[in-house]
């Protein structure tokens, strides 16, 4: 049937028509919020590179934890600036790492919170680098048993969920490995699986301070170019035992999530990364753009390519606007 006969606009008619024909609508519980804690502030300190969203001191992180939560937002992703940072990142597996504490300190005031760790060593090592290095390189196999305790150090303190970001081979495995022999074998492991190297996370890595003090993360972070081989990341972790896999970024990777969702039977996550906020956030500033629409949109399109679960900076924001 075509036109004259049909006539799509007949379902746009009305607000009401266009509700009732609704294909993909956004809920606060579709969201994980991050949150920025720092061991070397003791008040609230905005992040330049990413206005409206603020670095917090261990005391006051709770709270801010629990009014996201009540806004509707189930989880919470931790990321942590630590006192001191060095070759190996040993600060992230102290029992009073600034991680540790966060995760105690959220769970002690609200422990219906789902608090998810980043499970990385760019924070706290010295290089920023996201493994232990070795003759100028990003050493995999000796960086698998710093992450492995890490995590097992985030689940003792309390985490829910641990997410490795850190783009090793075989990280989910010993991390899922180590996790069981603590038994925390109910403790789920949310891989960011197709983690390309992107130009999209340089804000994030001025709140957090994390940029590579030489080279890049090219031997780990994927090729923004390849598509089969994030597929490949995605099975291999699957295969290692991720509950959850991620995609990240998101919007610039959208075909990514759309092929993972119809090809993989288990959630899909798609982090909505800082630089793609930033953008929305300086655009909004100049007034080139409407920023809850723009919001709203870029959203909803990551939720309608497959993603299951969106990490967003925009998450509070939404879920005041969508009541
Ligand atoms: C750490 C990590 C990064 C992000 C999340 N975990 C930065 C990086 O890989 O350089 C980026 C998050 C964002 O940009 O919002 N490995």
């Amino acid at each position: 049937m075509s036109f004259p006969d049909f006539r799509p606009r007949r379902l746009r008619k009305s607000e009401a028509m266009r509700r009732l024909v609704q294909e993909t609508q956004l809920h606060p519980s579709d969201f994980i919020y991050p949150l920025f804690v720092s061991d070397i502030i003791d008040h609230v300190e905005p992040i330049g590179s990413m206005p409206g969203i603020n670095n917090f001191p261990l005391k006051v992180i709770a709270g801010e934890a629990d009014r996201v939560f009540r806004l509707g937002i189930p989880a919470v992703l931790l990321f942590g600036t630590p006192s001191d940072k060095d070759e190996t990142g040993s600060s992230s597996l102290k029992n009073d790492g600034i991680i540790q504490k966060a995760i105690q300190e959220i769970k002690s005031v609200n422990s219906d919170i789902v608090v998810v760790t980043d499970v990385c060593l760019c924070e706290y090592t010295n290089h920023g680098h996201c493994g232990i290095i070795k003759n100028n390189d990003v050493d995999n196999d000796a960086t698998l048993e710093i992450l492995a305790k890490q995590a097992v150090s985030h689940a003792r303190a309390g985490a829910d969920m641990v997410a490795p970001s850190d783009m090793m081979d075989g990280r989910v495995a010993a991390i899922r490995e180590a996790l069981d022999n603590e038994m925390f074998e109910n403790t789920p492991v949310m891989a960011y699986s197709a983690k390309y190297c992107s130009a999209f996370y340089g804000p994030f890595r001025e709140a957090v301070n994390s940029a590579p003090q030489f080279g890049d993360r090219k031997t780990y972070q994927m090729d923004p170019s390849n598509a089969t081989e994030a597929l490949k990341e995605i099975s291999l972790d699957i295969d290692e035992g991720a509950d959850i896999v991620m995609v990240k970024p998101a919007l610039s990777y959208l075909d990514i999530i759309a092929r993972a969702k119809a090809e993989f039977d288990v959630p899909i996550a798609a982090y909505n990364v800082s630089g793609e906020y930033s953008m929305v956030k300086l655009a909004a500033r100049e007034n080139l753009m409407d920023e809850k629409r723009l919001v709203l949109e870029i959203l909803t399109s990551i939720k309608r390519a497959g993603a299951d679960i969106i990490i967003s900076y925009h998450a509070p924001d939404v879920a005041n606007w969508l009541g």
